[in-house]
Order: C-alpha cells, then structure tokens, then sequence
C-alpha cells in the first residue's frame, strides 16, 4: 500500500461544521492542498480528506470529514460523527447569525459526539476585516465559557489555517 516506509501510528476523525458558506470546505482545501477558490460551491452530502503528519515522532493520519451546512444537503448525522475525536466549529466574522447559530451546533455536536472530542471554535474570513460583524471578544468570551479552543483564520490568506488543524490534532494527540 503506497509508500511502504510510511507506518501510520495513529488515525484521526476530525469533523467540520458551521452553517452554510461560512468556508469550511475551503478551509479544508487550504490545509489539505494549499488551495483556495472564490467560486466554491455548496457542499453535498459528506466530502473527506486524509492527510499525514508528523507529531511528536509519530504519523498520524487526520481524516478531516467536510459536510454540508444546509440542512437539506446534510447526510446522516450520527454517521458524520461517529468515531470523531475532533470537531472543528465554523462561523464567518462578517455575519453575525452564523455566530448566532454556534450554540445550536455545539448541542447538535455534543449529542452526537464522544464527550471527550477536542472542539476548537473558528472565525474564518479575517480577511474582511472591514466587513466584521463578530468582535473577536465576543467569540473567546463564548469559547471560554464552553471550553473550546479558539482562532480566527483566513483561508483566502492562509492564516492560521494551520495551526487550527495542529492545535487540534496536537491537543488529541
Ligand atoms: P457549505 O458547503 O454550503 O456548508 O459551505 P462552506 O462552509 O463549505 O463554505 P465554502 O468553503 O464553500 O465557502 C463559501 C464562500 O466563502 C466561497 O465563495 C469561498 O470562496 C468563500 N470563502 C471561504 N473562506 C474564505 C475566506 O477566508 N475569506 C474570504 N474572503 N472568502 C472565503
Ligand atoms: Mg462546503
């Protein structure tokens, strides 16, 4: 199979989810292919990615499963979740309602995952700084008070997209 000095010593889920285009699919492109497009479409169903890296002398492989945020494009969602120990929680800084709608997805994440998933909460799109709509305050106040790691990246830029991914998978690990 492939490479045959690749010994992978580790697998691991990580989920994205966050409403609809707020660019979890392209922060997904961005780590996985160092791409990026304007002209992404709407996610159907379940898309997945894998990739290996290195932590601590081990190679771990991270299956980073991308969903769709409409409702009606959504697949079933105890499958989706079944098995991650990483979540990834999506909004976009220039609209508030994706923000607003965080809670309802950490309760949807928290009654289907294991208690124990790693959650890292995401403002993605500081490249429109001057569109915000989410105070970086307001998004760490929220992040602490549930106990979830926190960022804001740009995929479009490619800040902090990386580290995203490591502080997740690092802190799984
Ligand atoms: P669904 O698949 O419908 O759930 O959406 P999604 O969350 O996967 O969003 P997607 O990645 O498809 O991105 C939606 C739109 O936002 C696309 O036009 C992207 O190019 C754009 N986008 C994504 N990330 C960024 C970013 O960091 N900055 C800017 N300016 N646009 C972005
Ligand atoms: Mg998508």
């Amino acid at each position: 199979y492939g490479d045959a000095t690749q010994k992978i010593d580790y697998v691991f889920k990580v989920v994205l989810i966050g409403d609809s285009a707020v660019g979890k699919s392209q922060i997904l492109a961005r780590f996985a292919r160092n791409e990026f497009s304007l002209e992404s479409k709407a996610t159907i169903g379940v898309e997945f990615q894998s990739l290996t890296i290195v932590i601590q002398h081990k190679s771990v492989k991270a299956q980073i499963w991308d969903t769709a945020g409409q409702e009606r494009y959504r697949a079933v969602t105890s499958a989706y979740y079944r098995g991650a120990v990483g979540a990834m929680l999506v909004y976009d800084i220039t609209k508030r309602h994706s923000f607003d709608h965080i809670p309802r997805w950490l309760e949807e994440l928290r009654s289907h995952a294991d208690k124990n998933i790693v959650v890292i909460l995401i403002g993605n799109k500081t490249d429109l700084e001057d569109q915000r709509a989410v105070p970086t305050e307001d998004a760490k106040e929220f992040a602490q008070k549930e106990g979830l790691f926190f960022l804001e990246t740009s995929a479009l830029e490619a800040t902090n997209v990386e580290t995203a991914f490591l502080t997740v998978l690092t802190e799984i690990f």
